[in-house]
């Protein structure tokens, strides 16, 4: 859409659907601190960061960006930045300390405190239940490859429901549960450090059906609120024509394994047969549970992944699928990366939207899109003027944000987006090594100083369009930036 301004000058408009949500995500483990605070319980994460040799630095999420005792100033800090939303998970061990039994009111009052901050400066809050942090408690009996612990994340939904009401709309069961089954039970860099491909795929099941149950009960309790989940998609790309069989079974290993549950109730014929779950955990029902009509879908979209002919190549880079092919993660040389190392391809974001999109089967008609992630890591820095020019960000922003504008014109019917992070957090594996916040936090001092990607984003969030300057020049990066 074109239109010309008052000085005559021609001007290019992109602006987004009305009522557009722009918002920040977190995660309970990755910002709150306060780990033993008030009756919270150890998570499976609690455990494994203190575990020598399993997070970088051996950081743990102790005290974190302690936003457990300064959301106060945070909130103030969004408002300031024109979020309209703001996704942050509840810390399960906080409500239910073993994962199972009598409630923590201490861990409930902190989330409603939350709640209630957000409304009173008109801030939506988005709700994930579980992100990655099993109580400890639940792992000690068999963690998600017992069944049993699907039934009790239904019951933490029920009283999570029960707590926080019609005070939240938007709910997410999980988030990337993919990570949690790969990353957690699979490969053993994440938490709890498991390693065992039976494990994981009986997690794989018992997430989906945590994820099911857990809607069941929140549709009852909550019948106006829009329920979801959060998937972590990835473009799988062959670089050549021998690594294209290969990228079909790595994407449905990748992407599949969950969306085809979710959207069709059916897990896809395309994955090897030691990462789906067995038959005989599959009960009558599961699978019609698990593909229960939803709200909307969450996309955490980061970067493609490209698989070429490994022509004798060993590769060490565990992360990337590759459908057990004999190929080897690629990196185009025409693609910048960012400080993760991870490719920057918002084409991939388009591409992603429009697959996901085509695929909403008719039992999911209704069912909206959100960017629930998007962002990157980059080395940023306080410089001596006090400023944190994070360029790089700014431009994976602007690529993503023109992926994103495109996708709605070609249809795709994306209703929000979700910057992550907020704040510079506990990153995992990568612990503070890694800067994925539009704030910076100083973690010695907890003094958070505002990056210039959030003044972007904040324009960006208060007009409901791309800058103007930003026209013009496609989808392309800003030269030298990356
Ligand atoms: C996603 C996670 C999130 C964060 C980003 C960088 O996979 O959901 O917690 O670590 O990656």
């Amino acid at each position: 859409m074109s239109a010309t301004d008052t000085s005559g000058s021609a001007k290019t408009v992109r602006a987004f659907p009305e009522g557009f949500v722009w918002g920040a995500a977190t995660a309970a483990y990755q910002i709150e601190g306060a780990a033993t605070a008030d009756g919270r319980g150890p998570s499976v994460w609690d455990t494994f960061s203190h575990t020598p040799g399993k997070v970088r630095g051996g950081d743990t999420g102790d005290i974190a960006c302690d936003f457990y005792n300064r959301s106060e100033e945070d909130l103030d800090l969004m408002k300031s930045l024109g979020l309209a939303a703001f996704r942050f998970s509840i810390s399960w061990s906080r409500i239910q300390p073993t994962g199972s039994g009598a409630i923590n009111q201490a861990g409930i009052d902190f989330y409603r405190r939350l709640v209630d901050g957000l409304r009173e400066r008109e801030i939506a809050p988005a709700i994930t239940l579980f992100h990655w942090d099993l109580p400890q408690g639940l792992e000690d009996a068999g963690g998600w490859a017992n069944r049993d612990t699907a039934e009790r994340f239904a019951d933490y939904a029920q009283i999570m429901a029960e707590a926080i009401g019609s005070d939240c709309d938007d709910w997410m069961t999980l988030n990337e549960p993919q990570v949690v089954a790969n990353q957690g039970y699979r490969l053993g860099i994440h938490a709890p450090g498991v390693t065992d491909d039976a494990i994981a795929a009986a997690t794989t099941h018992h997430l989906l059906l945590a994820h099911g149950l857990a809607t069941q009960r929140l549709r009852s309790a909550l019948p106006a609120a829009k329920l979801g989940l959060a998937l972590n998609l990835n473009v799988v790309k062959a670089a050549d024509s021998f690594a294209e069989a290969a990228a079909v079974v790595a994407d449905a290993e990748q992407n599949r394994i969950f969306m085809d549950p979710i959207l069709h109730g059916s897990y896809p014929a395309a994955a090897r047969p030691h990462m789906l779950p067995p038959e005989s955990l599959i009960e009558d029902g599961d699978m019609d549970l698990i593909s229960t009509p939803l709200d909307f879908i969450g996309i955490n979209y980061y970067a493609p992944f490209y698989l070429k002919r490994a022509d004798g190549v060993v590769s060490t880079d565990r992360r990337t699928p590759t459908g057990g092919g004999d190929v080897v993660p690629f990196m185009p040389p025409h693609l910048p990366t960012t400080a993760m190392g991870w490719l920057i391809e918002p084409q991939g974001l388009y591409e992603m939207l429009k697959i996901v999109t085509s695929e909403l089967p008719d039992k999911q008609s209704g069912c909206r899109l959100y960017i629930t992630e998007n962002g990157c890591a980059a080395e940023d820095y306080v410089d001596p003027n006090g400023v944190v020019n994070d360029v790089e960000r700014i431009s994976y922003l602007k690529g993503h944000l023109d992926a994103i504008w495109r996708a709605i014109q070609d249809g795709v019917p994306l209703d929000g987006y979700f910057q992550w992070s907020l704040l510079d957090n506990f990153e995992w594996a990568y612990g503070y090594q890694k800067r994925f916040g539009v704030v910076f936090v100083d973690f010695g001092t907890q003094k958070r100083t505002i990056k210039q990607s959030a003044r972007v984003y904040q324009q960006i969030a208060t007009t409901n369009e791309l800058p103007h300057e930003w026209a013009g020049e496609g989808a392309g990066l800003i030269a030298g930036a990356v």
